[in-house]
């Protein structure tokens, strides 16, 4: 389990994956890059569509896109959005991120200096998880 978080290169890989972005309705590009227990990263973009509650936020399709392709946890997640100020996950995206890492450390980037860090448990305080159902 990697106990130092490179943060440059998981602001890299967030940068890249906004890129992807499918996002014809908002114009609002967000990537995510998500740092597992295994020290991989793994990358999400939102994905909108014309039906529009069907769209899927970049840290969901991340999350998804690591558990598809084995992730059990995750440490960290970072968040890129071509904006003058950063922007926190939403509601849903933080109860899904939950699921694999209530502990996992959160930094959101931006095109101007703020940075938001932080932590999921801060973000989702009393959250409902697998926890509960054991
Ligand atoms: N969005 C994300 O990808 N992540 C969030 O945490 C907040 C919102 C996307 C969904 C939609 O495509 C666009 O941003 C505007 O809401």
């Amino acid at each position: 389990m990697p106990h130092i978080i490179n943060w440059d290169e998981l602001a890299r890989q967030a940068r890249a994956a906004a890129r992807q972005a499918y996002v014809p309705y908002s114009r609002f590009a967000v990537g995510a890059a998500i740092l597992t227990s295994d020290g991989q990263i793994v990358r999400g973009c939102n994905v909108e569509n014309a039906s529009y509650g069907l769209t899927n936020c970049a840290e969901r399709t991340a999350i998804f896109s690591a558990r598809a392709a084995g992730m059990s946890e995750v440490m960290a997640v970072c968040i890129y959005t071509p904006t003058a100020t950063p922007t926190p996950p939403c509601g849903g995206c933080r109860q899904v991120l939950n699921e694999f890492g209530p502990d996992m450390a959160v930094r959101a980037i931006c095109d101007g200096a703020d940075i938001i860090d932080t932590t999921l448990s801060a973000l989702l305080p009393g959250a409902f998880g697998p926890k509960n159902l054991a």
